[in-house]
């Protein structure tokens, strides 16, 4: 078993989405282990996307992931990382797959709807960034 990080971004949240998701997210066999909403702070989503700090689109990035409400998540399943990344689909919604989250939610490049851990690394960090372990007992 295989744990990843999911968020339903301020977009999909505003747009009353998030219970369309999790359905998608529980039909494809994942188990939520951790779940909350947030209102990330400008800092908060600073942090949590620091490793894109020096990318031209940081600050919008950080102001759109602090402009609302957020669902934030832990996903469970075999090869969870890789399979909620294709669940999710491309990072442009424009580009992603028929059937995908982001095809069907995003909107933009910016405002696609969901976000998903990339590596088991980022997926440690991310977990921990937003969990702890008593959140996660399951
Ligand atoms: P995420 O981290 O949110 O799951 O998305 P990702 O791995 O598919 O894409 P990544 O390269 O990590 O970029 C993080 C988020 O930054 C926004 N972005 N904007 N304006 C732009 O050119 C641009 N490029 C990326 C997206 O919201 C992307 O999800
Ligand atoms: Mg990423």
């Amino acid at each position: 078993m295989e744990r990843t990080f999911a968020i339903i971004k301020p977009d999909a949240f505003k747009a009353d989405q998030a219970g369309k998701i999790l359905a998608r997210i529980y039909a494809e066999g994942f188990k939520v282990v951790g779940l909350k909403k947030l209102y990330l702070s400008k800092v908060e989503a600073e942090g949590f996307y620091a490793v894109h700090r020096e990318r031209p689109f940081f600050g919008e990035l950080t102001d759109f992931m602090s402009s609302g409400p957020c669902v934030v998540m832990v996903l469970e399943t075999a090869g969870a990382i890789k399979k909620w990344r294709d669940l999710m689909g491309a990072t442009n919604p424009a580009q992603a797959a028929e059937g995908t989250l982001r095809r069907e939610f995003g909107s933009s490049v910016g405002e696609n709807a969901t976000h998903g851990s990339d590596a088991p690394e980022t997926a440690a960090f991310e977990i921990a960034y937003f969990f702890s372990g008593l959140e996660l007992l399951s």
